[in-house]
């Protein structure tokens, strides 16, 4: 019992810096805020030897650090981006303890580790934010392919970070070809699953759905699928495919845009 009590004693003396409280925000939609604040409160028993350290992502380089009384510094990646005479507290060793981003563009979503330091001892906790930009588009279109197959593209620009796409038939998520880009920090992803027609009810709700797992975000399209278009008989479907009639299940301008883009991506990934 001595022993164990001895023991946290000794660590409560070791561990005299201790971070409290680390606040970052999770999810920003971007555009909305002039500035942000990442704080990181601490308490200290013996100041001495006091550094504050912000790291972005990896170890390595830190992007802020403040050694009391000295002014701080943003280096690397937040240099340039930060409200270097913003004051979160009145307190000599708090004061510069907390990163102000101006204006956070995309490329500073990641993970913040902040590192508090004196001579004696050191405390570290780390925080993700998300810098979201939602779709600019966000289409889904179904193809009737010739030869008895249904071709269903669903495709989103514009949004960061990554989104993924999954196309479901019937509640059932379709085995489907992706691909991504990344456009100006911006990604845009298409999505394809080819489905035997005869394989599918005569009626059936289609869905893409579109997710960012790190910004919480989802989105749906929705549509149904009709096996005989309406007006048509099941001997004339072949010829009515040609025809302008058949459209009517789909909405018509994605169909005029997206077409010949799929083409142009299926014949570069050649
Ligand atoms: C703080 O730590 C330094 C270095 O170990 C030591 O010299 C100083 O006496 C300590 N100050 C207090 C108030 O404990
Ligand atoms: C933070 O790091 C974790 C683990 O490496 C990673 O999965 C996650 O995507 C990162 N968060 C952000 C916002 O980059």
């Amino acid at each position: 019992m001595w022993c164990l009590m001895h023991f946290l004693l000794v660590l409560q003396c070791v561990h005299s810096v201790r971070i409290i409280n680390i606040r970052v925000p999770e999810v920003i939609q971007y555009g909305t805020r002039d500035a942000v604040t990442l704080d990181c409160d601490y308490v200290t028993k013996n100041v001495t030897g006091l550094v504050v350290k912000w790291f972005y992502n990896d170890r390595s380089q830190p992007v802020y650090q403040w050694i009391p009384p000295q002014k701080p510094q943003a280096l690397g990646l937040l240099k340039n981006k930060l409200d270097l005479t913003y004051k979160v507290s009145q307190n000599p060793y708090m004061k510069h303890r907390a990163l102000r981003i101006l204006q956070p563009g995309t490329e500073l979503t990641g993970n913040y580790t902040c590192v508090v330091s004196t001579f004696l001892a050191e405390d570290e906790k780390t925080r993700p934010m998300t810098i979201f930009v939602p779709e600019t588009r966000f289409d889904m279109i179904q193809d009737r392919l010739h030869d008895g197959y249904l071709n269903i593209i669903c495709s989103v620009e514009g949004v960061f970070p990554k989104p993924e796409l999954v196309i479901l038939v019937g509640n059932r998520p379709l085995n489907a070809k992706s691909s991504i880009k990344n456009f100006e920090g911006r990604y845009t992803a298409l999505t394809s699953a080819v489905v035997s027609v005869d394989s599918l009810p005569p009626t059936v709700e289609i869905l893409c759905d579109m997710q960012v797992p790190l910004a919480n975000y989802f989105s749906r399209k929705r549509d149904i699928f009709y096996r005989d278009p309406p007006l048509s008989s099941p001997e004339s479907t072949n010829y009515l495919q040609t025809s302008p009639d058949t459209g009517n299940s789909m909405e018509s301008m994605p169909v005029l845009v997206l077409v010949p883009m799929v083409l142009l991506y299926i014949l570069q990934s050649r």
